[in-house]
């Protein structure tokens, strides 16, 4: 059977993964007895995902005003900030037990269930946006980090006066190329090149069938972490691990599952994580691996929980997040120069 969306009400205590030990603060959600069945709104307008490198200075403006509003929302309020980030620890750090099975973790990460959680989230993070500025097709950029020009941290995001930056980063890599093979390579042009053989690998050469990709089923009753995708297990972690601090006691902010949604560039990350599966599901030959769609009833049914753009708590499932352009929202085009970039 698929896995149930978490009781809020039950939400407990939540572990530091990164050391075993219990966290000394609390990231359970606001509770509500009101939970709606989500239904996709009709797309009016596509939202377009820009690439993060290329946007404009109005887009930027717009971008900051939207997490400067988000930041300044009530603390209870589950559109605020770090109640947004507080999504991730909860989901991820072992505050929520499947309904139904005694204590058993719920973990959004490892297993099939990695790229349509953190779509959902995303998805409802960007129309939080768009509401608190009054631009419903405002879109959040992807860190573009498949392609050599976007391949440091995006600049908008150093800037200390703007809502975009953290201070828990690696300070050695805020302007350092991105090292997705976590080679400790300093020669940049290396590490561009293992980079693209690395995506080569995890979009095209590395998978067999579709749960290589996607990840390893997780249904109801299973234990957590059946094992990750290649794209969750390769270059999606490094990203987490080079940006993390090394200063911080547990590689605060994107270096923990705990921390990680409290840097404004985990969603920009993530976005590209998520347009990795929407590259590998509809643009790469699929000569081998022809079947790009789990249809296991377990994966469809898998249900969350999130508050949307009106705080109104919402169920949403699987099935309703295997398309982005039934969500209202497509990537920009870029390059793949990684698509013929055999090792
Ligand atoms: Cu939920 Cu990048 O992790």
């Amino acid at each position: 059977n698929p896995i149930k969306a978490p009781e809020l009400d039950k939400c407990g205590v939540a572990t530091n993964l990164n050391t075993g030990e219990k966290l000394d603060m609390n990231c359970c959600p606001p509770t509500s007895e009101n939970i709606a069945d989500y239904q996709l709104p009709p797309v009016v307008q596509m939202k377009v995902r820009p690439s993060a490198h290329r946007v404009s200075p109005e887009y930027i403006f717009k971008y900051n005003m939207a997490i400067d509003r988000m930041k300044r929302l009530p603390k209870d309020d589950p559109r605020n900030f770090m109640q947004q980030a507080n999504i991730h620890c909860a989901y991820c750090n072992g505050a929520y037990d499947q309904p139904g099975q005694g204590t058993l973790d719920l973990q959004v990460h490892n297993s099939w269930l990695f790229f349509p959680f953190h779509r959902w989230y995303l998805y409802f993070y960007e129309r939080i946006m768009g509401k608190l500025i009054g631009d419903p097709t405002f879109a959040l950029p992807f860190w573009n980090w498949d392609n050599p020009k976007g391949m440091t941290i995006p600049p908008m995001f150093l800037d200390p006066k703007s809502a975009l930056y953290d201070s828990k980063r690696n300070q050695d890599n805020l302007k350092a190329v991105l090292d997705l093979g976590m080679t400790g390579n300093k020669d940049p042009l290396q590490v561009v090149s293992n980079n693209l053989t690395i995506m080569h690998t995890e979009m095209v050469r590395g998978n067999a069938s579709v749960y290589d990709f996607m990840g390893k089923p997780y249904r109801e009753g299973d234990k957590v972490n059946p094992g990750p995708g290649s794209a969750e297990r390769g270059s999606h972690t490094a990203v987490h691990v080079f940006v993390g601090d090394p200063r911080e006691p547990s590689g605060e902010d994107l270096g923990n599952f705990y921390s990680a949604g409290r840097d404004p560039l985990f969603y920009c990350h993530h976005a590209n994580v998520d347009r990795m599966w929407t590259l590998w599901k509809y643009f790469l030959p699929s000569n081998k691996v022809p079947e790009r769609t789990i249809t296991d009833p377990d994966f469809l049914n898998t249900s969350f929980l999130f508050y949307d753009e009106n705080a109104q708590l919402v169920r949403v499932t699987v099935k309703d997040c295997v398309d982005n352009l039934r969500m209202g929202y497509d990537f920009e085009r870029i390059d793949l120069p990684w698509l013929d970039y055999r090792p």
